[in-house]
């Protein structure tokens, strides 16, 4: 049985912080209303020359060095990210080449802020079939560039940012079990419904969402969908050493470990000083969390993704 495996994990963050004070000061808003509604205290915001391919090459370089493999070992290269550098090439076709290599496959996925958790399965997939025996998958996003900065309802949620993994097949899992859902009639809840047509943006190219409504849907499906994957691995929520949901909302995290009956202490939280980077949040949460030494070889991790689609999912890994 072939399986595949995390052996290293990488992440980028963009120097320039951004506080709450900063967006009171242009805002109609405070530093207490964001921190008490989201647990949002800052957040990294791109340089206005970063692409998320330049994100994402710096987190695959963190991720390939931790392996200590070279980006010439891979077979398959999959970004998660819904701000794309371009229409096309594909932002994976773009860090292929500025990691100096050719030849593997590379394709980006595109599932929001389950992007990570959907790239990790597609990639294990791979693995698992024998088509392929190193992987790298990567989350990055600047969603800087698709907020409406004069919205206080959603630019203060949001942060840019990358985080990368090698996968590499091996005897024993490793990725245990990934169950990806979708349900696209939720689409309008969370979007950004624009696109490029005849040299213009048609419909809206800003983050658009009914707030209350993710807050409820995420919560039920991330707590749905943890005891489905740890079933469908055959064990049990007690095997969890670390939940690593989807950095949305310190509420919903919380809400989601409480649903489930996992101490605080088993729930990694970055969202309070990385805000909410969507499909980059996973990946970027676990590779702080591996190079504090708090998540270590051995590790069972439940990682989960929700978002735009809608869609969500996990995967069970032990590290
Ligand atoms: N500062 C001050 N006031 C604000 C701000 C702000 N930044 N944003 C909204 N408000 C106001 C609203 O205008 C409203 O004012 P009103 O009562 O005068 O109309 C009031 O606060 C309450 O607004 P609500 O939207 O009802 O506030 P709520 O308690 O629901 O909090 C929030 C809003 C934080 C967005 C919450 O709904 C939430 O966290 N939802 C989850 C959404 C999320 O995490 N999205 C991330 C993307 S989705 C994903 O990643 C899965």
């Amino acid at each position: 049985m072939i399986y595949s495996r995390i052996v290293g994990t990488g992440s980028y963050l963009p120097p320039r912080v951004m506080t709450n004070a900063d967006f009171a000061a242009r805002l109609d808003t405070t530093d207490a209303w964001i921190r008490e509604r989201t647990g949002i205290v800052q957040r990294h915001i791109a340089e206005k020359s970063q692409t998320s391919s330049d994100l994402a090459f710096e987190a695959s370089r963190h991720a390939l060095a931790a392996a200590g493999v070279g980006a010439e070992d891979m077979d398959l290269i999959v970004v998660a990210t819904s701000t794309p550098d371009y229409v096309f090439p594909s932002t994976a076709c773009l860090l292929q080449s500025k990691l100096g290599v050719k030849g593997s496959a590379a394709f980006d996925v595109q599932a929001v802020c389950s992007g990570f958790v959907y790239g990790l399965a597609t990639a294990d997939n791979f693995i698992r079939a024998g088509a392929a025996k190193k992987a790298l998958v990567v989350g990055a996003e600047v969603f800087s560039r698709i907020l409406d900065w004069n919205d206080r309802g959603t630019c203060v949620l949001f942060g840019d940012g990358a985080g990368a993994v090698v996968l590499a097949a091996g005897s024993k899992p490793g990725v245990h079990a990934s169950i990806l859902r979708a349900d696209g009639s939720h689409s309008g809840m969370l979007s950004v419904p624009g696109n490029v047509c005849g040299g213009a943006v048609a419909g809206s190219p800003f983050l658009q969402m009914n707030g209350q409504a993710v807050f409820k849907f995420a919560v039920r499906v991330l707590e749905e969908s943890a005891r489905e994957t740890v079933a469908a691995a055959d064990m049990q929520l007690s095997d969890i050493d670390w939940l690593i949901p989807h950095q949305a909302n310190v509420r919903i995290l919380d809400a989601t470990a409480r649903k489930l009956g996992l101490p605080s202490e088993k729930l990694v939280v970055t969202v309070d000083h990385h805000g909410n980077t969507s499909a980059a949040s996973v990946p970027l949460a676990l590779d702080e969390y591996v190079r504090a030494g708090k998540i270590r070889a051995g590790h069972r991790l439940l990682l989960q993704g929700v978002g735009g689609g809608f869609t969500w999912g996990s995967n069970l890994v032990t590290l």
